[in-house]
């Protein structure tokens, strides 16, 4: 890990974090290391595995310069790079909960961590309850004697709410439950998760970190009270990556500051445009005031990233569907944070206690590095063939 000064600015952070040249032959990035063998010197090293690398699956210096670029920008005690975003959400699950305990999750939360606890946590005899998004302190009332851990995901997907995460980890802590974050919305460049009490932060660094829609990868970072069970569980399941991705990943953290910069930019921009169009009922982004989580967002992070969603003036799934297949720079797609803009129609029938009825169909859309003016043109050729429709 590279020694940086203090009180350097995120740019440099990125730019530094992480692999120090120094410690291979000074070459400016990591090594991309394919290994599952590592040799030790002698039977006495062997048995004691008294030495830096014993394994492929227990860490090489790709998946070190990583984490520890990570742990820089999460102030965490470790990090973990599992295979998928999807997997950055099922191991520190496991990792912390067993039979007969309680799970407290989100209601607006990523569909597939549902499934999950549906599925998986439900066959293994772990109870989930889903909660409205905007509960604050009053999530205490929820919270049973075998309650473990609170899952939060904020905003959340798709509708995006925003919770009260200070509020929400004091309540957790006081009755010994451990908080965890699915944070890939914001990146920690906008959110600093364990600043402000969770333990345990989630990325799916597919989305703003890879940022070139060409690579799956998860990010855990967890606090001192956490990480040496998490990192438990992540060799024990042998759910490592492979280096390439990893290698990818921490390239891509490089340039994520500007990327993201330019992604906040043109949100906010094509978000205000979409504010004042006719065909358009409402626009779900945290950053804009008409937002009913603005406040919570304004007080607690540092940034918006290129993910919200608009609400088509009524009119059904015919409306959205002459919408989306009018776009033609918005490819129709799902995941984010890569390059390109995409869009997608929003299902909320999985919802089970925040069951808004937002009046028309949700419309999710991921603002690329495109120019504003042509993604503004592609949702005018969306608006105009709903109205043909009429
Ligand atoms: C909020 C959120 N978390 C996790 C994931 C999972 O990431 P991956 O696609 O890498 O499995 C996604 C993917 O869309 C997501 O939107």
């Amino acid at each position: 890990m590279t020694k940086l000064p203090k009180d350097i600015g995120i740019n440099t952070l990125l730019a530094h974090a992480g692999h120090d040249p120094n410690d291979y032959h000074g070459f400016v990035n990591p090594p991309v290391v394919h290994a599952s063998t590592v040799l030790f010197p002698d039977t006495e090293t062997m048995l004691s595995r008294n030495q830096r690398y014993t394994y492929g699956t227990r860490g090489t210096p790709t998946t070190d310069a990583l984490a520890s670029a990570v742990d820089a920008l999460e102030g965490s005690a470790g990090t973990i790079c599992v295979p998928s975003g999807l997997a950055a959400v099922t191991i520190p699950l496991l990792a912390f909960l067993s039979s007969g305990d309680h799970l407290l999750c989100v209601d607006s939360v990523y569909n597939p961590t549902r499934r999950f606890a549906d599925g998986l946590l439900k066959r293994m005899g772990i109870e989930t309850t889903y909660y409205e998004p905007e509960m604050g302190a009053d999530i205490e009332r929820l919270i049973r004697p075998n309650t473990k851990v609170v899952w939060t995901e904020s905003p959340g997907s798709n509708t995006f709410e925003m919770q009260d995460i200070p509020a929400i980890c004091e309540v957790a802590h006081r009755h010994d439950a451990i908080v965890m974050m699915d944070n890939t919305w914001a990146t920690p460049l906008y959110f600093k998760p364990l600043d402000f009490g969770v333990d345990i932060s989630i990325h799916a660094a597919t989305k703003y970190p890879g940022g070139h829609s060409d690579v799956l990868l998860g990010l855990v970072s967890a606090n001192e009270r956490c990480w040496t069970q998490l990192h438990d569980t992540h060799i024990t399941m042998g759910c490592c990556s492979g280096p390439d991705d990893v290698y990818q990943v921490q390239r891509g953290l490089k340039t994520m500051g500007i990327r993201l910069d330019r992604h906040q930019k043109s949100a906010l921009e094509i978000a205000r445009w979409c504010e004042g169009q006719d065909g358009i009922a409402s626009v779900l982004h945290p950053a804009l005031p008409s937002h009913p989580g603005y406040d919570l967002w304004k007080r607690d992070f540092s940034g918006s990233s290129g993910l919200f969603s608009i609400v088509l003036d009524g009119g059904g799934q015919d409306a959205a569907a002459a919408f989306l297949d009018a776009l033609t720079i918005f490819g129709l797609g799902y995941s984010w944070g890569g390059h390109e803009s995409l869009a997608v129609l929003v299902n909320l029938s999985d919802r089970t206690v925040a069951r808004g009825d937002y009046g028309g169909s949700v419309i999710r859309l991921q603002i690329g590095l495109e120019d504003p003016a042509d993604l503004v043109a592609d949702l005018e050729r969306g608006l105009a063939a709903v109205k043909a429709l009429d």
